[in-house]
């Protein structure tokens, strides 16, 4: 039980101590407000408000919570506590006594939770940046292994040019490499500490603010002691980026999804990956990318939700930034399992070699070719394309398609259209004469696999 109620006739309405107690949430990192109380005790100590011993009992006592937390011989509830710290310090006391009352001197529970977050999250961050970095490296892995497999590449979901799979692959895998930057920028936007800032207004007891940072392994100090309670834009940015992530792997998903059809049947997916119907014995439901893209849903509204909660709010801490936790949360969760499982479909997954390579020769998607032709043969772009415009109405009526385009009927088109026609129109020599900067040449996507290599080393 809180004994903050001096000034109070009686203890809190029970619904109301529930209603107000964010222990649910803030048991999720009670090692990292163990850790902050050790930072401040030995700032306390070095600004001589506590002695070497006191010192000394008050960290022993924080481990010993810390240890009863770990095996669960000491379980808070929100029935009795209103958040993590106030449970904390008050095991605390009652192992070492009231000497556990001074680790509170120069301090709010204000800076508390703002520290408490930030530890957090620097450690989140972390790891959801290494998980980014293994579904590029599943891409990767997918490139190299495949990546030479032609297909059409599409807008509009119509068949446009013949690319290379590994070309595709990279249009995804470079967004990901961006998020996973978003990732690094957001952590370091939030290496700034709390500590010290107290409930708005700084503590007048000396505590040097910048060994507390260090020693909480910050770069610096938040500079402005109001501003590091009251910020929550740390905790929006983190989650920004894991909605803009969401909105790339919902992408990537619906793909999957596609692909796997039995229309396309260009991609089967792994096994493990892939769930059955439980009354078509014959499905292979691509469930995951599904879920993938429906939970980016969810950490959009995580999003929202976050914005709201500081739109208009006035300085500086008030009791609605304690409803940041259920939406920061529930959107790293999400996008961290939807990465891993994301790699996992990657990892497992397997592309149909000679799917489209008959399809290419037949369809129209060599039409640009077909109009790159004549202009290398000097005729200008805009009379290239209404040639093969009406070349590829005229076939298309006549129940044919490019392949049946000999040097004969082309100078019907055009006299320009010659004898090397059919060599020109093979779909990877088309490709692979896209050999500039970021065409689909083989060439470009290898060195763009090293580009992102280099990136993830
Ligand atoms: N439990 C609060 C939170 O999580 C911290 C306590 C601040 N409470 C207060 N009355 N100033 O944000």
């Amino acid at each position: 039980m809180s004994d903050l109620r001096s000034r109070f006739e009686g203890g809190t309405d029970p619904d109301m101590q529930r209603f107000s107690s964010s222990l649910p949430e803030d048991l999720r990192f009670w090692r990292e407000d163990i850790a902050g109380s050790k930072i401040h005790a030995r700032g306390l100590a070095d600004a001589g408000l506590l002695t070497e011993d006191e010192a000394r009992k008050i960290l022993e006592g924080l481990d010993r919570v810390a240890e009863q937390l770990e095996t669960g011989t000491f379980i808070p509830s929100a029935e009795d506590f209103d958040d993590i710290h106030m449970a904390v310090e008050a095991r605390l006391t009652e192992l070492i006594g009231p000497l556990g009352g001074k680790l509170h001197t120069a301090r709010s529970r204000n800076d508390q939770v703002a520290l408490d977050l930030r530890l957090w999250l620097k450690q989140q961050l972390t790891a959801l940046g290494d998980e980014i970095a293994a579904v590029i490296d599943a891409l990767i892995e997918r490139i190299e292994a495949e990546g030479q497999i032609l297909m059409p590449g599409y807008t509009h979901l119509q068949r446009g040019q013949p690319i290379l799979l590994g070309h595709h692959l990279l249009a995804h895998a470079w967004p990901l490499a961006r998020d996973r930057r978003r990732v690094a920028e957001a952590l370091d936007a939030l290496d700034l500490c709390p500590l010290g800032a107290g409930a708005l207004a700084g503590s007048p007891h000396g505590v040097d603010r910048r060994v507390s940072a260090e020693r909480g392994g910050f770069k610096a100090p938040v500079p402005n002691a109001m501003d590091a309670v009251a910020a929550r834009d740390h905790v929006q940015q983190t989650v920004a980026a894991c909605a803009v992530l969401m909105a790339h792997l919902s992408r990537i998903a619906a793909e999957m999804v596609l692909w796997s059809s039995a229309e396309f049947a260009f991609l089967r997916l792994g096994d493990a990956y892939t769930t059955g119907s439980s009354i078509m014995p014959q499905k292979r439901n691509p469930d995951a990318a599904e879920l993938i893209r429906g939970k980016a849903a969810r950490v959009f509204g995580d999003l929202q939700s976050l914005l709201t909660l500081t739109h208009g709010l006035p300085l500086s801490y008030f009791r609605d930034l304690q409803e940041d936790r259920h939406a920061l949360f529930d959107a790293l969760d999400t996008t961290r399992q939807c990465v891993r499982i994301m790699e996992g479909m990657w990892r497992s997954s397997r592309f149909v070699a000679d799917r489209f390579t008959d399809e290419l020769r037949g369809d129209f998607s060599l039409a640009t070719e077909l109009a790159d032709y004549l202009v290398t043969r000097g005729v200008p772009f805009r009379e290239a394309h209404g040639c093969v415009a009406r070349l590829v109405k005229d076939l298309e009526t006549r129940g044919l398609d490019l392949s049946a385009l000999d040097p004969a009927r082309g100078r019907e088109y055009h006299p320009a259209l010659g004898e090397d026609l059919s060599e020109w129109l093979d779909p990877r020599a088309a490709a692979e004469r896209r050999h500039h900067l970021g065409g689909t040449a083989w060439s470009q996507v290898l060195d763009q696999v090293a580009q992102l290599r280099e990136q993830l080393a």
